[in-house]
């Protein structure tokens, strides 16, 4: 072997970048056979775990006989010719495997010679990383320069050549192992971050449902409030609307906004606990009637409290019929002590309660219910009823109450 051999091999190897790390041990022990005439040879890759080490067959090739996928191992230590080299780190001549001294540390195991086959002569030599530590054993079979002839010794001069040879391989094959092993990180990486893509999108779809399902479901829990109502038909929905356009106007927090626009059609929900005798009385109730029916504003916080969601709509139900000067029920709350909830759902129900027709009253227009909840009639004293604040804006905006009326009347 010439020196500028060396340098193609070692071009060669160099040039092998992006190859696996099987392509590039194939192409290594092919080009280390027709560097050294050897007719077979194997390429095994160092193993180990804790204390364990061991050779494996990784790459297997003979040109007088077929050879299936190398998968064999062994030991790393004295007892195989590779074993031992792997272990000493270094080259070995064998002129004949068949010659080789029973005192030696190393013999020639014929358990792994092929029916039809039969090795001599054979070269083997370590291969070694950055760290100078084995990788690797390429073990080479049968100088045969003449096809014709039998097998002769690999020369002694193929073992002072092989050296550099040995270390770029060694370098190359580390690089190559990285490389997979970083391509295959990436690769797990790559499917753990779509595998997270698609729980999040699962768990998206899955809220979007459950939102669903909870809008619906207070929806119905408002409408089985109406079952003996006078309020039937869209109130609930176009009170939604007038208290989410009050709480946009006054400036109040988005998501406080859009829980408004759900919770307000909950404001009497408490009167599907109410004595049916007195729900659906006709005409005037006696005191204890009044009573029982006023207790759907406590009933309605009793259904609704239960549910972390529906705090914004208990608070409503409780107090929609508190009066700004404390003479509303139940608990006769006064001005600013009465939450700002119940006091937008107040002036929306009884602006959509003034355009309604009721068993006790016509359905009024715009212009009447403005005058009646900025001026008042003798069943309501807007200034004693209503939070000030909240007529002006209604004064100043209650087109847009008409608007809504128009939009969603039935
Ligand atoms: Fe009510
Ligand atoms: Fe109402």
């Amino acid at each position: 072997m010439r020196s500028n051999q060396v340098l193609d091999f070692l071009e060669f190897v160099e040039g092998q970048k992006n190859q696996s790390v099987r392509q590039l041990l194939d192409k290594i022990l092919h080009q280390s056979r027709l560097m050294t005439k050897a007719e077979a040879g194997t390429i095994f890759i160092a193993r180990s775990r804790g204390a364990k080490r061991w050779l494996e067959a990784a790459s297997a090739q003979n040109d007088a006989i077929p050879v299936s996928r190398a998968d064999f191992t062994v030991p790393i230590g004295p007892g195989t010719i590779a074993g031992y080299v792997a272990d000493r780190g270094k080259t070995l001549l064998v002129d004949d495997v068949y010659g080789i001294p029973a005192r030696s540390p190393y013999k020639f195991n014929p358990k792994f010679e092929h029916k039809s086959y039969k090795t001599r002569s054979m070269f083997c030599f370590p291969l070694k990383n950055f760290q100078d530590e084995v990788i690797g054993v390429v073990q080479l079979i049968n100088c045969r320069p003449n096809k014709s002839r039998p097998p002769v010794p690999f020369k002694a001069a193929v073992a002072d050549l092989v050296a550099p040879i040995a270390r770029v391989v060694g370098h190359s094959l580390e690089r190559a192992e990285m490389l997979e092993q970083i391509k295959l990180k990436n690769l797990k990486l790559r499917e753990r971050n779509r595998q997270l893509d698609e729980q999040r999108a699962h768990i998206e779809a899955l809220q979007g449902e459950t939102e669903e399902a909870f809008q619906l479901s207070i929806r119905l829990l408002a409408r089985a409030s109406e079952i003996h109502d006078e309020e039937t038909g869209n109130h609930i929905v176009r009170v939604n609307e007038y208290s989410y356009y009050i709480a946009k106007t006054l400036g109040m927090p988005d998501t406080w906004c859009d829980e408004m626009r759900y919770s307000a059609q909950l404001h009497d929900v408490g009167k599907m606990s109410v004595d049916s005798a007195v729900l659906k009385k006709k005409g005037g109730l006696d005191p204890a009637e009044r009573e029982e029916m006023n207790r759907h504003t406590v009933y309605g916080y009793r259904i609704l409290s239960a549910s972390p969601r529906l705090k914004l709509g208990a608070e409503i139900a409780l107090s929609h019929h508190e009066k700004w000067d404390g003479t509303g029920y139940p608990n006769g709350t006064k001005g600013e002590a009465i939450p700002i909830s119940a006091r937008i759902v107040q002036i929306a129900d009884v602006y959509d309660a003034l355009r309604s027709q009721r068993p006790y009253k016509p359905a009024f227009d715009h212009e009447k219910s403005v005058h009646i909840i900025t001026i008042g009639d003798e069943r309501i004293d807007p200034r004693a009823h209503f939070d000030p604040q909240i007529i002006e804006l209604f004064k100043h905006n209650h087109l847009e109450f008409d608007a809504i009326w128009r939009r969603l009347h039935d």
